[in-house]
């Protein structure tokens, strides 16, 4: 039986706006297994981000947190960075733009495992080739406004990897990149959970995107979950009317994986 790496337990998180409470997340009930990689689907303002930023303790302060987070059985949460590596959208909020992607990676490796400056810039090029960038010695003395959307992503999955997660959380992490590099970069995350042993939490409001990558799906709406299960529970008898409304533009669903494994 799998570890539970995060377990969540009526989990309710509301935001201040203005005189009022916005209801982000209402009485979330969800495990994420250890080696699995569960998806989290929903429309816009569902409160995907909020679930990952509430997982990873990155909530801002004017948000109200009920209910239980406990990470691996214990009642902290987990430490972002290291336990849990994050992959936005846009990854001009997560590089710095003043800093080279080698210094960049480099500063991030020398912080959580405390390497000499050298060691940690070798290891950032490691990480460049583990991540399958192309001409990772040029890329490495790179800025982030010199590189093409795609590489980016490429730099920003190097970074999170770096302390050795246990868990990766990609939120939105393709949704702006076209489809050919679209479909690159999650099969690189295919890859890199699998070889690196990663639980993955892949968050996208594409039910046909995450059909191909992952092994279960749950589905969010208004803040509530409405149905968690494999994919090809969800894909062929979806419990909820709204499961079966995300589906309804994509009835090539049937046959999934959508994403072929190719060898990269
Ligand atoms: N920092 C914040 N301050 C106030 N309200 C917020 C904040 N972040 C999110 N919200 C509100 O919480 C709700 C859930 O937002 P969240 O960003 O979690 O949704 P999402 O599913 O990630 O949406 P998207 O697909 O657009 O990224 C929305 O109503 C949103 O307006
Ligand atoms: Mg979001």
């Amino acid at each position: 039986m799998s570890e539970v790496l995060c377990r969540l337990r009526r989990l309710s998180v509301t935001y201040a706006f203005r005189r009022e409470r916005v209801r982000a997340l209402w009485d979330v009930d969800l495990d994420i297994v250890g080696g699995e990689r569960l998806a989290i689907i929903g429309e816009s303002g569902s409160g995907k981000s909020t679930l990952a930023r509430a997982l990873a303790g990155l909530l801002p302060e004017h948000a109200g947190l009920r209910g239980e987070i406990s990470w691996r059985g214990l009642s902290r949460l987990a430490r972002p960075g290291l336990d849990i590596g994050l992959v936005l959208q846009d990854p001009a909020a997560s590089l710095n733009p003043v800093l080279t992607v080698g210094e960049q990676i480099a500063e991030g490796v020398r912080r959580h495992r405390g390497l000499g400056w050298h060691e940690a810039y070798r290891r950032a090029g490691e990480l460049l080739e583990r991540v399958h960038m192309p001409q990772p010695d040029k890329v490495l003395k790179a800025f982030p406004h010199q590189l093409s959307g795609g590489q980016c992503q490429r730099v920003a999955i190097a970074a999170a990897i770096a302390p050795g997660p246990a868990l990766l959380v990609a939120d939105e992490a393709t949704s702006a990149l076209d489809m050919v590099v679209q479909a690159e970069i999650v099969r690189l995350l295919r890859e890199l959970v699998r070889e690196e042993g990663m639980t993955l939490l892949f968050i996208t409001h594409d039910i046909a995107l995450a059909s191909g990558l992952v092994d279960r799906i749950a589905v969010f709406k208004n803040g509530a979950l409405v149905e968690v299960g494999p994919v090809r529970d969800v894909l062929s008898a979806p419990a909820s009317p709204h499961t079966a409304a995300l589906l309804y533009s994509h009835r090539d669903l049937a046959t999934p994986p959508l994403v072929e494994e190719v060898p990269l």
